[in-house]
């Protein structure tokens, strides 16, 4: 199974890609994590891209397609989340499969207003120690249980760089809808709904087993 997850910032995509990789096996690629943890090690890269992250920009595309390429032949199974995100990235990561022979399944659009994702982002928390994401009310860090944390809000999730990031996802991304729309291989998922019944949508949209979604 590989496939790619779209949708807006706070749609909800990281939260999936954690639930349907625990229940199908598939690897869980995230570029912004890969962006996070380059920042985190203060390595050279590191340094070059976190006013752009900080800022809520997209990394420069040949950056971004470096990081991301060499995890796409390490397993048979992924879920990328956050790539691509234009389509520049789509070409590459076209090209790429190419060359090692395989191809995308599905293109996951998980859709919600940006009202919502506004929201959604203020309240996320993410656990230092396991980098599961959580939030203040919907899905709370646990306390006193196997993940102590710390949970911490993101640079990026301050309300001028959200509204920054809701802009460039509609300009650049969201047109990748229609690009896998012609493949055939776009399937749109109401992510309004809660967190189990989005992740029940979005197997059974993929043809797999949705008991999971509970
Ligand atoms: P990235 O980490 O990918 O951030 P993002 O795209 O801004 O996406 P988010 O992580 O904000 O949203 P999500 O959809 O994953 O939401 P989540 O599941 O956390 O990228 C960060 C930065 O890295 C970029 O800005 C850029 O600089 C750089 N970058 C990364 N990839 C790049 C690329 N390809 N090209 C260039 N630059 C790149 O959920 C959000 C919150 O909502 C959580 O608190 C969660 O608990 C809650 N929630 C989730 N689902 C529900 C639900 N159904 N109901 C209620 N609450 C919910």
């Amino acid at each position: 199974m590989r496939v790619v997850l779209l949708g807006p910032q706070g749609a909800g995509k990281g939260t999936q890609a954690q639930r349907i990789s625990e229940k199908t096996g598939a690897e869980h690629i995230s570029t912004g994590d890969l962006v996070r943890a380059e920042i985190k090690a203060g390595s050279e890269l590191g340094r070059k891209i976190k006013d752009y992250n900080d800022r809520g920009e997209l990394v420069p595309d040949e950056i971004i397609i470096e990081m991301a390429k060499p995890y796409l032949s390490e397993t048979e199974s992924w879920l990328l989340d956050g790539f691509p995100r234009n389509e520049a990235q789509a070409r590459a990561l076209d090209e790429a499969l190419q060359e090692i022979g395989r191809d995308l399944d599905w293109a996951v659009a998980l859709e919600a207003p940006d009202e919502e994702l506004v929201m959604r982002l203020s309240g996320r928390r993410q656990s230092q120690a396991t980098g599961k994401i959580y939030h203040v009310e919907h899905d709370p860090p646990p306390e006193g249980g196997d993940d102590k944390g710390p949970f911490i809000q993101r640079e990026d999730d301050a309300e001028g760089a959200i509204r920054r990031r809701l802009e460039i996802y509609h300009e650049h991304t969201e047109p990748l809808k229609d690009y896998y729309g012609e493949k055939g291989i776009l399937v749109t998922v109401d992510a309004t709904r809660g967190i189990p019944e989005v992740t029940g949508d979005v197997l059974r949209e993929m043809g797999q087993p949705a008991e999971g979604g509970t």
